[in-house]
């Protein structure tokens, strides 16, 4: 396995070759929105932050269903865990269990494997379109994706220890290396959820064993819900009797009750956890600021809902005036995006495409996302700006 050292030494190297110089390598932040990375196993990704290795995906990679691992966003709040050795791994599940456990990967694998193929978004996905602007990793559309997770449910892990009757919410806790005095990764989720036969300790990402990037050796995936559910580099199941208290449950990933003006205070009483993903469309061709020749131009992207299905995706080319249904494509699942497709008589001049999908519990992408304070679940209908020849 890598270790740190030699991961930053081939970051650097590569950094180089992108004329980024070494020195911005711990505090990087951020970068121009344009500025691609090839990292090793890493395929033209925008780099956010070098210094927690924060990648985005450009929206023009969502034009397949699952998206290839190397191409995937990652996210992370402090330093990847440097060493992991598989022999000394252990998960433990304690807290409000009759039998606590510690599980070897080998005893994980002995369980039965169930896959469920999920849209990963950030809650912070989008935040750099948020007006007026709020602090945090300055996400364009693209931190989000889909890939097939597989591993054992973690009900059948939570069975096996028997859950107390006051146990009533999951923690997770990840193998993070904690710079300074920032607190843990460790947040938690309701016991429904956990118990729920798609909720998984996911071993696997696309058939292969999870990349470190991505969680390895095992992480949650709570499937629907914000990426921050789904906690990477596992060690610790913990069942409490009510919900974590700490950094990333409160004040992190929350959303105030009722909408609020930008300034204003909120009282941490007034807020929620933010949980299931909003309905969302983005559009991954043409491509902001292109050209294309008049004619039949297809516009294409991928629309989903969190733990709702996607009903449609309509499209307008006339500044939100009329608006036309995108073909949804064939490719489905309950947690997964859908990619969809609009072919347009193109005349020449320039134009502004809009993309709006609505769920089958009757929401639909507003024309402005609600703003909030640390800019989670923008959602608001996407547009591109385009020039036809
Ligand atoms: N788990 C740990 N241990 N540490 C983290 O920083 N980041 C979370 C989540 N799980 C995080 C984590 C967030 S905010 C997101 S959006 C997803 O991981 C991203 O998953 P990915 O990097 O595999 O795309």
């Amino acid at each position: 396995m890598k270790s740190r050292r030699t991961f930053l030494r081939q970051m650097s190297a590569s950094a180089v070759a992108i004329g980024v110089t070494p020195s911005l390598l711990s505090w990087a932040l951020p970068l121009p929105p344009n500025d691609t990375i090839n990292l090793p196993g890493e395929d033209g990704m925008i780099v956010r932050s070098f210094r927690f290795f924060d990648l985005e995906t450009p929206v023009e990679y969502f034009n397949t269903w699952l998206t290839p691992v190397q191409r995937f966003f990652v996210r992370n709040h402090m330093h990847e865990p440097s060493e992991l050795s598989v022999p000394d791994w252990r998960l433990t599940i304690g807290g409000e269990v009759e039998k606590p456990l510690s599980l070897t990967l080998g005893d994980l694998s002995k369980l039965e494997l169930h896959s469920v193929v999920n849209t990963l978004e950030c809650a912070g996905n989008g935040r750099s379109l948020q007006r007026p602007q709020v602090p945090g990793i300055q996400w364009g559309k693209g931190a989000v994706g889909t890939a097939k997770f597989s591993g054992p449910r973690l009900r059948d892990v939570l069975q096996r220890a028997g859950v107390k009757a006051n146990g009533k919410h999951v923690m997770f806790r990840g193998l993070d290396e904690v710079p300074g005095k920032v607190p843990p990764f460790i947040r938690s989720i309701p016991i429904e959820k956990a118990l729920d036969s798609d909720t998984l300790i996911a071993t696997h990402m696309n058939g292969t064993a999870l990349t470190k990037h991505h969680g390895f050796p095992a992480r949650a995936l709570v499937p629907g819900w914000i990426g921050a559910a789904s906690c990477k580099w596992l060690t610790e199941i913990k069942v409490l009797d009510s919900e974590f208290v700490g950094n990333f449950m409160s004040p992190g990933y929350r959303l105030p009750n009722l909408p609020i003006k930008p300034g204003d205070a909120v009282k941490a009483e007034d807020t929620h956890p933010v949980t299931a993903l909003s309905v969302k469309s983005v559009i991954s061709g043409p491509l902001e600021g292109s050209a294309v020749k008049a004619g039949i131009v297809s516009i294409h992207g991928a629309a989903w809902a969190g733990e709702a299905e996607v009903a449609k995706v309509e499209i307008s080319t006339d500044g939100g005036a009329t608006w036309n249904s995108a073909a949804l494509g064939h490719e489905q699942s309950r947690y997964a995006w859908r990619l969809w497709r609009y072919e347009w008589k193109a005349k020449s001049g320039e134009h502004t495409i809009q993309s709006r999908a609505t769920d089958k519990q009757g929401r639909t992408q507003p024309a402005e996302a609600v703003w909030n304070p640390s800019g989670y679940l923008y959602n608001a209908v996407d547009q591109v700006k385009i020039h036809v020849l």
